[in-house]
């Protein structure tokens, strides 16, 4: 063998390493792409938003396709009973979001979830159709169509027409999740649904919604009029008075989603463009950004001990934050600007020590309870021209609060939970509020999704969120510290795993085989409970990469695909 022949060959398997790389059965290289491409939770959903791409479509229209699309093939996140959050960035550098959530019924009242003795009842906003704000998605699909659609409206909502009338086949992933919440969907519909025609689902078996099929084609052909007016309204108010809603045709005829200013912050050089307050999402990825900024992440390493130990306190401080100051800033004057400036962070972070935990009850006091099994959805889209949309969307529960609207067969959600129901009293993910976040009359509940997308000058960079509630804010954190600081590409930032503070309770959440011994002892030693929990987030996102292909990053905790071209 010549000396050259030995080089080149060491070469190719070095490279062929780099490209193909798996651990634990999982690839490291994500879905490569030179022109388009989008991520989603479901194959089909990532389907039916490439071929809009392909036909031409932007990425605004392709995201329309792919929300209508999950409302069909995900039903336990996807939705039209809900509400979400769009962040985009055009090519030309202009950037807006979209406020689709839901608002609380006109009837609402501050002390609704609550008994005589002002005891807040037993999941009563997580259950039945008092659960259910107003929803906000298929106004905000509207919306984004008016200002920025370019292919016929009923073009993109009939791919998940026909999903949902010719039906599609369940994963097994997606027969399991109906399976464990059919009890609770027979408990709360007194009527035949699609997801109750048979005891156990089974993948490979053909989920067919007619009723939805109906609902999608009305909205197909009367736009926000399909949804908010005549049949589908009558509907839903006829669901209300059944079930003890509140919901009713004016809250459904007044809906309107907002556009507000993108949350913008830089960090190490990129630029941060997040969703505003009725999120939280955006401040408190800001805050945590920007107090991370001032160590070397990056030497740290991946999961070390010093770098869990740093986001750890940065966590607990920001989620104490956006207990008591953050709300929907219609209702409430959220301080939003003080929260992200330097002076403030700097004063915030200043006591954190890397070789001791502050206890949360120093921070400040609460006693609260994490529920699990809780369900949203995020996906990205990057069109031809690098337009790029980044949407978080969800009824909050699996399958909202269980209630198929009879007729529409579509489930509405829970996202009333959302709100802070009792000051100082926890919600289903642990999180506590005070007055920002109280209930009012057509205010809308706080929220952790966090759609966002970074640039690198005048250059699109990344764009990423994720579902898990109150864990949103950290796995989108997370992603953007394992390519930013710890070098790694798209799906190797999407899988790597994560670990989770929000201040209350205090302890730091983690996703099996997230540390390596050491370091899970290390933290042990200086105090800190640990909790392991199955799955955190599930990020789907795409990353520009130095030469100019997209890759995407599907999460391999679900049934997430990218698909580009
Ligand atoms: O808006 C929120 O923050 C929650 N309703 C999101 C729910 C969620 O992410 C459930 N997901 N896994």
């Amino acid at each position: 063998m010549t000396l050259r022949f030995l080089f080149l060959s060491i070469v190719l398997v070095i490279s062929s390493c780099n490209t193909s790389r798996f651990v634990d059965g999982v690839s490291q290289a994500g879905v490569m792409a030179d022109k388009a491409m989008v991520v989603s939770a479901h194959p089909e959903a990532s389907k039916v938003g490439a071929d809009i791409l392909r036909q031409g479509g932007n990425a605004w229209d392709a995201a329309i396709a792919i929300q209508f699309a999950l409302a069909v093939v995900y039903p336990e996140a996807g939705n039209i009973g809900g509400g979400g959050f769009a962040v985009f960035r055009a090519s030309d550098g202009s950037v807006g979001t979209l406020d689709f959530r839901e608002r609380a019924p006109l009837a609402a009242d501050k002390d609704m979830y609550l008994d005589q003795n002002g005891e807040v009842i037993s999941r009563l906003s997580l259950e039945g159709s008092l659960a259910a704000g107003v929803p906000g998605s298929v106004d905000g699909m509207v919306k984004l169509y008016d200002k920025f659609g370019s292919m016929p409206w009923s073009k993109l909502v009939q791919p998940a027409v026909d999903l949902a009338g010719k039906g599609f086949i369940l994963t097994e992933r997606g027969a399991r999740v109906i399976n464990s919440r059919l009890e609770a969907i027979r408990e709360n519909n007194d009527h035949p649904t699609a997801f109750t025609v048979v005891e156990q689902w089974r993948a490979g078996d053909r989920l067919i919604q007619t009723e939805l099929s109906r609902t999608l084609a009305r909205i197909g052909d009367l736009g926000r009029a399909g949804f908010y007016e005549g049949e589908t309204a009558e509907m839903i108010v006829k669901e209300m008075t059944r079930t003890n809603g509140i919901i009713s045709m004016e809250d459904l005829a007044s809906y309107e989603s907002s556009w507000r200013q993108p949350l913008r912050g830089m960090y190490r050089g990129y630029e941060v463009i997040s969703m505003p307050p009725p999120s939280s999402g955006g401040v408190a990825l800001i805050q945590m950004l920007k107090s991370i900024a001032d160590y070397p992440v990056g030497k740290y390493g991946h999961n070390a001990f010093r770098t869990v130990q740093l986001m750890t306190e940065i966590e607990k401080r920001v989620y104490a934050d956006r207990a008591t100051y953050l709300g929907d800033p219609d209702y409430f004057p959220v301080p939003i600007d003080m929260l992200v400036s330097d002076e403030y962070l700097n004063e915030r972070m200043a006591d954190i020590r890397l070789s001791l935990p502050t206890p949360s009850n120093e921070i400040k006091e609460g006693k609260v309870e994490i529920i699990e099994s809780v369900e949203t959805t995020h996906f990205s889209v990057v069109d031809a021209d690098r337009n790029a949309v980044s949407i978080t969307t969800t009824i909050n529960s699996y399958f909202g609060n269980k209630v198929v609207v009879e007729g529409a067969g579509f489930f509405l959600n829970n996202q009333m939970d959302d709100f802070s129901v009792k000051p100082g009293v926890p919600n289903q993910f642990g999180l506590v509020g005070a007055e920002a976040n109280a209930i009012r009359p057509g205010k809308r509940m706080l929220s952790s999704m966090t759609p966002t997308i970074v640039a690198s000058g005048e250059d699109l960079f990344m764009v990423v969120g994720s579902p898990g509630g109150s864990t949103i804010i950290t796995s989108v954190f997370q992603t953007i510290l394992n390519v930013v600081d710890f070098e790694m590409g798209m799906q190797e930032a999407v899988n790597a795993k994560r670990v989770h503070h929000q201040w209350l309770p205090d302890r730091i959440i983690l996703e099996d085989d997230a540390l390596v011994r050491r370091v899970d002892r290390r933290l042990r030693r200086i105090g800190h409970e640990m909790e392991s929990r199955g799955i955190i987030g599930r990020v789907d996102a795409i990353l520009v990469r130095p030469d100019g292909k997209l890759e995407g990053g599907a999460d391999p905790r679900g049934d997430d695909t990218a698909i580009g071209f």
